[in-house]
């Protein structure tokens, strides 16, 4: 009997002990749950606490939003006011302008030198005849510019300056880039011109540097100076591709004609009138100087002074023996036509446009007129813009 009371009794025992054990592993349980409860409700209360901030911060961005909009919008609508106000003041200077009375400066031709100053010997008798001819169609050519027809921005291409132009006798265009170089571009047409993208066209590489922007082409031939110890304007055969002549010209310094471009010693301008050279003299001369030139042997046949200042003058044009020269500020505004000079004396100044020229991209690097369009090519900022002109008949007197 006694084993067995024994065993009973360290039974009872052991399962007093296993429970003893259970409790304490239950007590310890409940206080590991008690403690993360407590930090859940931690938690719980910071999280809400976020919410709660986010909430608010996410209200105030929203209202700030709303504030820079608001004001985004205000400013937006101003600036629109503003624009709309601006371009109906250029309107009105447009109109203003237009009306304004010109302060031409056609005045007495002044005849510095008559008639042949270089080789007078070797001028021929059908020369002799040509320029009989071409002197009766200056006097028979009667139209005036009046006012600006139509302008077309064509294409932006090449440098920030630069000359394109077409030659009056044929579709081919001409392409210039820059304010010297050896090599010129050639384009079928100005339909090619527009359609070949950012290409300058085909390449003609000339035997000597073409220098500013006072280049000419008629008829096949290419006129351009040539800057040396001494100025030369040289007549291109671009059919045969030489150089069919060369001239030494009247200037004494590198005193640019126009003051705004200063890289243009000499302009040069060819139609049926002939070739004209716009040119400084030298560098204490204040006016610019016009002289005539025979287009096939380049002899100078008359010089002109044509009281137009070459200060701010940005470029000049020739149309029927009546030189317009047009005038800007350093910082480029607005160009305009500010003074005129006729060879005939036949635009009195009541008849002389002044015309201004739109707002522009930057200023004008040349100005060529196609008397057989009745427009100027021009190279504006890299842009090559059409000025279509609208002309009317001389006044007679
Ligand atoms: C700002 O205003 C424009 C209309 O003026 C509205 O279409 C747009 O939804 C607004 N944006 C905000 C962020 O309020
Ligand atoms: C035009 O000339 C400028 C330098 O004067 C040069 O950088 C540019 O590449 C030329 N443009 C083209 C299309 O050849």
């Amino acid at each position: 009997m006694k084993p067995v009371f024994i065993l009973l009794f360290s039974a009872t025992w052991m399962q007093c002990g296993a429970q003893l054990y259970y409790q304490a592993l239950m007590d310890y349980l409940e206080n590991r749950l008690l403690a993360i409860e407590d930090h859940m409700h931690v938690w719980q209360e910071q999280a809400r606490q976020y919410h709660v901030e986010l909430q608010h911060l996410h209200k105030q961005s929203k209202k700030t939003m709303e504030g820079l909009n608001k004001t985004h919008s205000a400013l937006s609508t101003d600036a629109e006011a503003a624009a709309v106000r601006m371009d109906r003041v250029e309107r009105n200077m447009d109109l203003v302008e237009s009306q304004m009375s010109p302060r031409a400066c056609a005045k007495q031709a002044d005849r510095v030198i008559e008639q042949g100053v270089w080789s007078q010997e070797e001028s021929r008798e059908d020369e002799e005849e040509d320029w009989q001819e071409l002197s009766s169609s200056v006097t028979d050519c009667v139209e005036i510019v009046s006012s600006l027809r139509s302008v077309k921005i064509l294409k932006r291409v090449g440098s920030s300056k630069g000359v394109w132009l077409r030659d009056p006798r044929s579709s081919k265009v001409y392409v210039f880039n820059g304010t010297m170089g050896d090599t010129i571009y050639q384009f079928k047409s100005v339909k090619e011109f527009l359609s070949s993208g950012v290409s300058l066209g085909h390449p003609i590489k000339l035997q000597s540097d073409w220098s500013g922007a006072g280049v000419a082409v008629y008829n096949g031939f290419l006129y351009y100076i040539q800057q040396g110890e001494d100025m030369h304007v040289v007549r291109y055969d671009l059919l045969l591709g030489e150089v069919t002549d060369v001239a030494i010209l009247p200037v004494q310094s590198l005193a640019a004609v126009y003051s705004l471009n200063p890289e243009t010693v000499a302009d040069l301008t060819v139609d049926d009138q002939g070739l004209w050279l716009l040119y400084a003299g030298d560098e204490d001369e204040p006016n610019i100087n016009l002289a005539k030139m025979d287009p096939v042997s380049l002899d100078i046949e008359q010089i002109w002074d044509t009281r137009c200042p070459r200060e701010n003058s940005e470029a000049a044009f020739i149309v029927c023996g009546v030189v317009y020269v047009v005038y800007n500020t350093r910082l480029a505004s607005r160009s305009r036509i500010q003074c005129v000079f006729d060879v005939n004396d036949k635009v009195v100044s009541e008849e002389a446009p002044l015309f201004y020229f739109p707002r522009r991209y930057g200023s004008h690097a040349s100005l060529k007129y196609n008397p057989d369009e009745k427009q100027i090519y021009s190279w504006d900022d890299g842009y090559q813009i059409l000025y279509r002109l609208k002309t009317k008949r001389k006044l007679l007197v």
